[in-house]
């Protein structure tokens, strides 16, 4: 298979399923071999000392035999080589789960001596947690997308935003985020939207991170993470996480390939199954809003006049458990889980309401889920007061984008948004 990208690219579907695999043919076999050493024998040690110098020098992935599994593995490998084509990114660095990849951002930011960064609410909790704690020394400082120019310093060494932000859905414009960056470099959090919906790279960011437990893996089966970026960054990470230790297992790079070969068509099913959930759930009158992202996606979120524990209760068919992205779908109270975390006052005022439910959309049929949404909601008991006007409409959802080749171009246009 021809896989000259520059020359030929191939759309992102077929990249889903090729990406990683380009040399399996040749090998002999179909499936991806699965390597679980953790130590490769050797009897050259001066090649080994060799190939150890030049990674402590470059950080580049080591040429030749693999030394040890915290160094280098070849399943993972085929992992992060597959992510950064869907991305769009020159390299991807793998890690244990969302959060090592994270804190791996923000050590190889800190250790240049830059350990300020800026950025926008609402988090994922724990990555709200981690910044606002300052449990890797490093110091935020919170503040709206319109203010971030204004809040880079000399030793700014990130800005962060999650778009669509979890668990509100909230929306930034990347391209217009990054010009106020400067030369700081961007991270967006791209759980959410994963490729198939949005390729930050192509707006401007530098660091793209996923918590790759979610749809990546999409059955709910692996804890994993994964930063697309460019590969002087890479090097940099892939030296912390050499150092620190938050590698992925190769099971974990094994099963997250294959997931990313179902990926879009996970995301485009998933995503027309929330669209019309959103769409219902805006005209009950149990719900007070519905919060549900311009992009399109998977996720759902929404408020209810009633008690929003009494939903989770009452869920028969929906999976009630924090989490995300799996084919199966799950529905949980972020103030209770996901940002159970984050201060109660720092919750509210990034828009994270006590009455606030997230939902994952699966693959299930939509009628039936709606039935389950449906007999829950009215184990919430209360509904609009009569007196109430009637909540502006949700947005009405547009169909998940094309993806593929020229999904960027058509991304960027507003009628396809
Ligand atoms: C948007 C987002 N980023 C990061 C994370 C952290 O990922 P992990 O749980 O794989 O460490 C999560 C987890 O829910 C998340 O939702």
């Amino acid at each position: 298979m021809n896989t000259d990208a520059a020359t030929t690219p191939w759309a992102l579907a077929t990249e889903a399923v090729h990406a990683g695999r380009e040399d399996l043919a040749a090998l002999g076999v179909h499936a991806v071999p699965l390597d679980l050493s953790t130590t490769y024998p050797s009897y050259d040690s001066r090649g080994e000392a060799a190939r150890i110098d030049a990674f402590a020098a470059t950080g580049a992935r080591p040429d030749g035999p693999p030394v040890y599994s915290r160094l280098d593995n070849p399943t993972t490998a085929r992992f992060e080589d597959a992510l950064a084509r869907l991305e769009g990114a020159e390299s991807a660095v793998a890690f244990a789960s969302g959060m090592a990849a994270l804190s791996a951002v923000l050590l190889a930011r800190a250790s240049a001596g830059l350990r300020h960064v800026v950025a926008v609410r609402p988090l994922y909790g724990c990555s709200d947690h981690l910044l606002n704690a300052g449990l890797l020394g490093t110091e935020v400082t919170w503040v709206d997308p319109a203010g971030i120019a204004d809040a880079i310093r000399p030793d700014t060494g990130l800005v962060i935003v999650e778009t669509p932000a979890n668990p509100t859905l909230a929306e930034v414009d990347i391209r217009a985020v990054a010009q106020s960056c400067g030369s700081v470099p961007l991270l967006v959090d791209n759980t959410f939207a994963t490729p198939v919906l949005q390729r930050p790279v192509e707006h401007g960011a530098r660091i793209v991170l996923h918590s790759a437990t979610k749809y990546l893996g999409g059955h709910g089966d692996v804890l994993g993470g994964v930063v697309a970026c460019d590969e002087e960054f890479a090097r940099l990470l892939r030296q912390v996480r050499f150092a620190t230790g938050g590698v992925l297992h190769p099971l974990a790079g094994y099963l997250l390939l294959r997931g990313l070969s179902t990926l879009p068509v996970r995301m485009r099913a998933a995503s027309a199954t929330a669209a019309e959930l959103a769409r219902r759930l805006a005209a009950d009158p149990r719900v007070a809003r519905v919060h549900y992202p311009k992009l399109g996606g998977a996720m759902v979120a929404f408020e209810v006049y009633g008690d929003p524990h009494a939903v989770i209760g009452g869920v028969r068919l929906i999976t009630p458990a924090v989490s995300l992205g799996s084919v199966d779908s799950l529905i949980q109270h972020p103030a209770s889980i996901s940002h159970r975390i984050v201060a109660e006052g720092d919750r509210r005022s990034s828009g994270v309401s006590d009455r606030l439910l997230r939902m994952s959309a699966g693959l299930e049929d939509v009628e039936d889920l709606w039935r389950d949404l449906c007999e829950a909601l009215s184990a919430a008991g209360a509904a609009r007061p009569v007196s109430s006007p009637v909540p502006a409409p949700a947005p009405v959802p547009v169909p998940v984008p094309p993806h593929g080749r020229d999904a960027a171009a058509r991304q960027a246009s507003p009628a396809a948004r």
